[in-house]
């Protein structure tokens, strides 16, 4: 089954709101009516609404880069689903490794959130990846295994065909080391693999895994060649409409 390359910009915690506005008008420019690729953006919270004003009726959708799974209450410093929907949300990161390791997210908090944005109509881009000390000492495997069914844990078929997966080893995200396409694909075949086990072959070839890590124009289509690579999650290289769209061409 064919699977549509996805490229997503995770834009982190960069971007006021004048730079938001600035950089997606770009985007918009260059990328607007690209539909042989899906896009998105994901800029933080408080950019959400303006760059959605932007973006609104151009081929770029728009993406959080985290949710929080209660629906509303004395949850400080928390954004619900129904609130990102209402900004104008498509899709949600979630369990990156960088809330992972600094914000005590764990797969049993991937998996509420991932529930949560399922159930409120929030397409899920769930990150998985070792460190390189777990590369090293063998231990990959395991945890890619561990964190793939944590998150997808409980979820019907259904609802896994609306997730992506995104690989992001975590030496390689800001680091400029980037996996090898091979290494990549590997892992890629990994997780295929893990899904075929939890749900069906069939839902294993329709589910999207996305790359990060130091995705550049120079490296993008070497990736995306692969036969299990459909997309990238880009970081730095997402802050620049040229270089975004350096990724999204050859894509
Ligand atoms: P970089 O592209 O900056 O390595 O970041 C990757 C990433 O973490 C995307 O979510």
């Amino acid at each position: 089954m064919a699977r549509k390359i996805f490229i997503a910009g995770n834009w982190k915690m960069n971007t006021n709101l004048e730079e938001a506005r600035a950089l997606s008008q770009s985007i918009v420019d260059v990328l607007g009516n690209t539909t042989d690729v899906d896009i998105a953006v994901c800029p933080p919270y408080t950019n959400l609404s303006a760059v959605n004003d932007i973006i609104k009726g151009s081929a770029i959708k728009l993406g959080a880069q985290d949710v929080y799974w209660e629906e509303s209450g004395a949850f400080t410093g928390k954004v619900s689903c129904d609130m990102l929907k209402s900004a104008g949300v498509t899709y949600v990161i979630i369990g990156h490794s960088e809330q992972r390791t600094y914000f005590g997210e764990t797969d049993e908090t991937v998996n509420k959130k991932v529930k949560a944005a399922l159930s409120s109509g929030l397409l899920p881009i769930i990150c998985v990846g070792e460190t390189l000390e777990e590369r090293k000492s063998g231990k990959m495997d395991s945890v890619i295994d561990r964190q793939v069914k944590g998150a997808f844990e409980g979820l019907s078929s259904d609802d896994a065909l609306k997730c992506t997966i995104a690989y992001e080893p975590i030496w390689a995200i800001g680091t400029g080391e980037t996996a090898t396409p091979q290494q990549a694909n590997d892992v890629h075949k990994f997780i295929r693999n893990i899904i075929s086990q939890i749900f069906s072959e069939e839902i294993a070839q329709a589910i999207r895994i996305q790359y990060g890590g130091s995705m550049k124009p120079d490296n993008a289509k070497a990736l995306l060649e692969q036969s299990d690579v459909d997309g990238g999650l880009i970081g730095g290289a997402a802050l620049k409409a040229s270089s975004f769209a350096g990724i999204v061409n050859p894509a």
